[in-house]
C-alpha cells in the first residue's frame, strides 16, 4: 500500500473521531465510528513507518550517490594532475591557450623558455613577444584545426622554432587549443657545422692536391729538366702528399674520438708527460725552444693514448709557435679535485679576436706560418674533444706577442680508487 495514503487515513480518522461528537448519535454508532476511526489511525501508523522506511532507503542512497560523487571527484582531480604531471614533464614547450589567444595553462620548460615564474591573465603575445606565432594561434582558431608553421622568436633569446598548434575541444565556454614548440635552432646549427666542415676538408684536401698535380704536369711535360730542378719539386709532391696523410690521419683521430667512448685505465700522469716531452724533443731543438717541467705527482683514470695525443698537441703547438730562445713550461697539479695539466709558452700569442675560434676544425691564426710548420689545424679541436670525452674542460688564456698557457682540466683519481669528479670509478 502506497504511504500516499497517509494524510487521507488521518483524515479519515479524524472526520471520524468528530462523527462521534454528535450528541443524539446512538451508542453503538458511537463505537462503530471510534473502532473505525481507531483502525484509520492504525492504518495511519502503519503508512507513517513505511514512510519512515522509504525516507531511510532514499537517505541511504543519497548518502551513497554523495559517496560516489565525491570519489569520482577525487578521481577527475587526480587525473587532471596526472595529465598536468604529463604536460609539465614534456621536454618541449606546451602552451595551452583559448581562440582570443589568452593563456590558460603553459608548462614548466615553457615558463623557463621564456623567463616567466606564472603566467596569470597573460596572452601569448604578452608571453612570447612573437606576432608570427600570435598570428599562428588565431589561424588555428579561425580554422579550428591543426596548423603548422615555422617562426622565430627572438625573446628572451634567438631560437628558430617549428610550431604545431592543435584543436583541443572546449572548456568553460571557450575552445582550447594546444601549441607545442620544438626547438630547431641546435639542428640548424649542426647542419651548418656539417656544411661548412665539408667545405674545408675539401678545400684543405683540394690544396695540396693542386700542388701534386701541377708539379706532375712540370715533370711531365719537361723531360729536359735539370736533375736538381726535377729533384726538388719530386721532394715537394712528397711533402704535399705528406701533408694529405696527415690530414686524413688527423680526421680519423677526430672521428673515433668522437664515435666511441675511451676505454681508461689507472696510470701515473708524470711519467707520461715526461715521454711526451721526449717525443718532442727534436721539435724543440729545432725550434731552439727550451722546455721545463713543473710536476705534480698524479693518477689518471683515462685512455693514456688519448692523454698523451693531447700532451703532444699541445707541446707542439707550444713550440711551433714560439720564438727561437722562448720558453715552454709544463705543469701537472690538482686544484679542487681535479688534475689540471698546464702548458705555458713564451710564443707569438693569439689575438683576442680569434681566442674563441682557435678550437674549431682547420682555424688557423695565421694560415701561412701554420702550413708552413706542417699544420692541419686540427690539433686543438682533437684536444678539445679528447678531454670533453673524458668529462673534462680546456681554456686558454692569451697575451698577443707575449705568449700563451692552455689548461686541461680532468677528473682527478686520488690512489687509484675512485675517480673524484666523475661519475665514473676506477676499478680498483
Ligand atoms: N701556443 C700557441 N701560441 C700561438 N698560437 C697558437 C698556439 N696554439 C695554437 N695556436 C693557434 O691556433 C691555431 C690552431 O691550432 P691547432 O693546433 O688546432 O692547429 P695547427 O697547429 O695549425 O695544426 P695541427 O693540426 O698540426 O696542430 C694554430 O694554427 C695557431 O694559429
Ligand atoms: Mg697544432
Amino acid at each position: 500500500m502506497n504511504p500516499r495514503w497517509l494524510p487521507w487515513s488521518l483524515l479519515a480518522s479524524a472526520g471520524l473521531l468528530l462523527l462521534t461528537a454528535l450528541p443524539r448519535l446512538p451508542s453503538a454508532w458511537r463505537e462503530a465510528l471510534l473502532v473505525a476511526a481507531l483502525g484509520g489511525m492504525l492504518l495511519a501508523i502503519y503508512f507513517a513507518h513505511r514512510l519512515a522506511h522509504r525516507v531511510g532507503a532514499m537517505r541511504q542512497q543519497l548518502h551513497e550517490l554523495n559517496e560516489q560523487l565525491e570519489s569520482l571527484n577525487v578521481e577527475l582531480a587526480a587525473q587532471q594532475r596526472r595529465r598536468l604531471a604529463l604536460i609539465d614533464g614534456l621536454p618541449i614547450p606546451l602552451l595551452i591557450c583559448d581562440e582570443d589567444a589568452m593563456l590558460r595553462y603553459v608548462n614548466r620548460v615553457a615558463l623557463e623558455w621564456f623567463g616567466f615564474r606564472y603566467i596569470t591573465g597573460k596572452s601569448l603575445l604578452a608571453l612570447t613577444f612573437c606576432y608570427d606565432l600570435y598570428l599562428l594561434m588565431l589561424k588555428a582558431a579561425r580554422r579550428m584545426s591543426t596548423v603548422t608553421g615555422e617562426v622565430t622568436l627572438s625573446f628572451p633569446k634567438e631560437r628558430h622554432v617549428e610550431v604545431t598548434i592543435w584543436y583541443l575541444g572546449e572548456a568553460d565556454s571557450h575552445h582550447l587549443f594546444a601549441i607545442a614548440l620544438l626547438d630547431k635552432s641546435e639542428l640548424l646549427r649542426l647542419e651548418q657545422v656539417r656544411r661548412d666542415f665539408v667545405a674545408n676538408v675539401s678545400h684543405e684536401f683540394r690544396t695540396p692536391l693542386a700542388s701534386i698535380r701541377s708539379l706532375a704536369e712540370t715533370i711531365h711535360d719537361d723531360p729536359s729538366m735539370p736533375q736538381e730542378t726535377r729533384q726538388r719539386f719530386l721532394s715537394l709532391i712528397i711533402q704535399e702528399a705528406d701533408r694529405l696523410t696527415r690530414i686524413a690521419d688527423d680526421l680519423l683521430t677526430l672521428a673515433r674520438v668522437e664515435s666511441t667512448v675511451p676505454e681508461k685505465e689507472v696510470f701515473d700522469l708524470e711519467p707520461l708527460i715526461q715521454q711526451a716531452m721526449q717525443e718532442m724533443a727534436a721539435e724543440a731543438q729545432r725550434h731552439q725552444v727550451h722546455m721545463q717541467a713543473e710536476l705534480q705527482p698524479l693518477k689518471l683514470f683515462a685512455n693514456r693514448d688519448q692523454i698523451l695525443q693531447v700532451v703532444l698537441n699541445l707541446l707542439s703547438n707550444a713550440i711551433r709557435y714560439n720564438k727561437p730562445n722562448g720558453r715552454v713550461i709544463v705543469r701537472s697539479y690538482l686544484q679542487e679535485d681535479q688534475a689540471v695539466i698546464e702548458v705555458e709558452d713564451t710564443g707569438i700569442g693569439i689575438p683576442s679576436e680569434a681566442l674563441p675560434r682557435i678550437f674549431e676544425r682547420f682555424y688557423r691564426v695565421d694560415k701561412t706560418r701554420s702550413r708552413a710548420t706542417g699544420g692541419t689545424g686540427l690539433g686543438l679541436a682533437i684536444v678539445k674533444h679528447i678531454v670533453e670525452a673524458h668529462g673534462g674542460t680546456v681554456e686558454v688564456e692569451s697575451e698577443y706577442r707575449v705568449g700563451s698557457t692552455f689548461r686541461v682540466r680532468l677528473p682527478a683519481t686520488i690512489d687509484g680508487g675512485a675517480s673524484s669528479g666523475a661519475a665514473e670509478t676506477a676499478p680498483a
